[in-house]
């Protein structure tokens, strides 16, 4: 028995090391954890349990059955994060640059397949080659078991993806199909073809990081949610995301204790919208300043700035906000803000997560780049988003909530449930002086009477009380009492029930 337990403890001890010392080593070197280093930082401590340790591929050309690795490139199983329960798959670079072979395929599928059958995210962590070259199609027919999981997986259980290295050709894809991906600066990069490639098909010169870099993918495509500085502060920062996501679209999010009191009043919102409506101010102070404890986790931080997305927590259950940010383009919406936002309150949809929506927004961008980039339907993509939305809606509008981009802004009429509006809210067609300009186009040559007009349509609709004398919004309410009057009226709607009519699915302008 003594000789068994030893034999397994060897075996066991040699898939842990990989593609040996040196490869890790070298993995080191570079500044990135190995795969199992990684699941160690982002599980709690003692909680992994593996899965498929000993398989091994089934590849016999090029030499390759000599050349056995156990485990082939991935470390799978399950463990918690702060004691829920999480799926999770680690690309070992040291293993045949952690390339995809078919038995590496299959290892994920099962950890995503038990993911979905008992209701709990999967993390995906990237250091990879891409296709098992040596395998041929075989990797191909892998990679798409995978992609038919990621697919069957979305809007069931939360999937993320955290990119610490490599992630070329077919590893894209993956991350593409979850919910949430992240990059570590520096030491990752992601593209569908390399810079070789891009060199022979297009001429362009160019690096791993000006082609897939996570400056690229966090600032410029938005591919990414966020990027990192290391793999700690990477693995650090899902543990935080995942304590605000619930397990499945079968559960409520968590509710975590919490000492803030629901009707704590911030009297420094009174003033936090200037006189002059043209001065801009950091939408980010109201939304710390409502949440409990000033905890917020923001999504894509560097893309859509006009935008902003994230998790907070309201009386310790988790909203998802949005929120126009007036300190970037005056908080107006375009292709970017519209396409971040739009899988933002989807994500929230699917997951049961209640969106608290703040608006200060003077439109949509003009200009021809954005209609030639197809501004009508990536701005519809939000309007899809919201009025399909089933989830408790809240917003509150704190200053301009102007023409096509009020509707869109979860207002009343896309079945925002409780709309409230701050004394300083404008809610109106368009700004005073665009509006007098057209209306009153016969008088363009006489700025007095110009002047007069702007005031006058400033007095009577740069207003909230005309949209609430309709009932559009719920309320005028104190901005100091925002948090209570948020936290209250999600309280109302703990119970909402709201179905949208059957259909195999809706057809959402991609
Ligand atoms: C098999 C691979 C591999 C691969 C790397 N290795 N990529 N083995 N298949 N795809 C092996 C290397 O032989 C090497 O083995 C070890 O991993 C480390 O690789 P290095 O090249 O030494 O590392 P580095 O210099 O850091 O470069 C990393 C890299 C490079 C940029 C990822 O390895 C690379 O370009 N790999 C090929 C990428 C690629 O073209 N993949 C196929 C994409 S096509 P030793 O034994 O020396 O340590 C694809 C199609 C799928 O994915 C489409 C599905 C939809």
């Amino acid at each position: 028995m003594h000789d068994l337990i030893e034999a397994l403890e060897q075996k066991r001890a040699s898939a842990r090391i990989g593609g040996g010392q040196t490869r890790i080593d070298s993995q080191h070197a570079k500044g990135k954890l190995t795969a199992r280093e990684r699941i160690e930082v982002l599980l709690d401590e003692g909680s992994f349990e593996e899965y498929d340790m000993f398989v091994e591929h089934r590849c016999a050309d090029f030499g390759m059955e000599e050349q056995k690795i156990p485990g082939d490139g991935v470390v799978t199983g399950h463990g918690t994060i702060n004691g829920r329960l999480v799926y999770v798959f680690s690309k070992d670079f040291t293993v045949f640059g952690g390339s995809l072979s078919r038995a590496h395929a299959e290892k994920i599928v099962k950890v995503q397949q038990m993911a979905v059958k008992n209701g709990a995210p999967v993390i995906g962590i990237f250091d990879a080659g891409g296709a098992r070259i040596q395998e041929g199609v075989d990797s191909l027919a892998g990679y798409a078991d995978i992609f038919m999981e990621n697919v069957l997986s979305s809007g069931v259980i939360p999937q993320i993806s955290v990119i610490m290295g490599p992630c070329a050709g077919g590893d894209v894809y993956s991350p593409a199909l979850t919910d949430f991906i992240f990059m570590v600066k520096d030491t990752s990069y992601m593209y569908v073809t390399g810079p070789d490639v891009v060199k022979t098909v297009t001429n362009e010169e160019v690096t791993h990081e000006t082609l897939g870099g996570a400056s690229v993918h966090a600032k410029k495509s938005g591919v990414v949610d966020g990027a990192f500085e290391n793999d700690i502060e990477a693995l650090t920062q899902i543990r935080r995301l995942i304590d605000y996501l619930p397990a499945s679209n079968r559960e409520k999010p968590p509710v975590r204790p919490v000492h803030d009191t629901f009707d704590r009043q911030e009297m420094s919102l009174d003033t936090l919208v200037p006189p002059n409506p043209n001065t801009p101010y950091d939408m980010k102070e109201l939304i710390t300043k409502v949440v409990d404890e000033g905890d917020f986790f923001e999504v894509s931080p560097q893309f859509g700035g006009n935008i902003i997305c994230g998790f907070g927590r309201i009386e310790g259950s988790t909203v998802g906000v949005v929120a126009n940010q007036p300190m970037t383009l005056a908080g107006v919406l375009d292709i970017d803000a519209s396409r971040k936002a739009a899988r933002f309150v989807r994500f929230c949809d699917c997951f049961n997560i209640p969106v608290v929506t703040f608006v200060d927004v003077p439109g949509f961008m003009p200009g021809t780049k954005q209609e030639y980039g197809g501004l009508i339907k990536h701005g519809a993509k939000l309007l899809f988003a919201y009025a399909e939305a089933t989830v408790p809606k809240v917003t509150v509008i704190t200053r301009k909530a102007y023409g096509g981009a009020y509707d869109v802004m979860s207002s009343k009429h896309l079945r925002g449930d409780v709309n409230y509006a701050w004394p300083t809210a404008e809610i109106a067609v368009m700004g005073a002086k665009g509006a007098v300009e057209i209306i009153f186009r016969k008088e363009a040559g006489d700025p007095e009477k110009l002047a007069a007009r702007t005031k006058e349509y400033e007095t009577n609709f740069a207003n909230p009380y005309v949209a609430a004398k309709r009932g559009y919004i719920d309320d005028i309410i104190m901005p100091h009492n925002t948090r209570k009057r948020v936290a209250t009226a999600l309280r109302t709607l703990k119970n909402k029930s709201l179905t949208n009519p059957w259909k195999k699915h809706d057809n959402i302008p991609l």
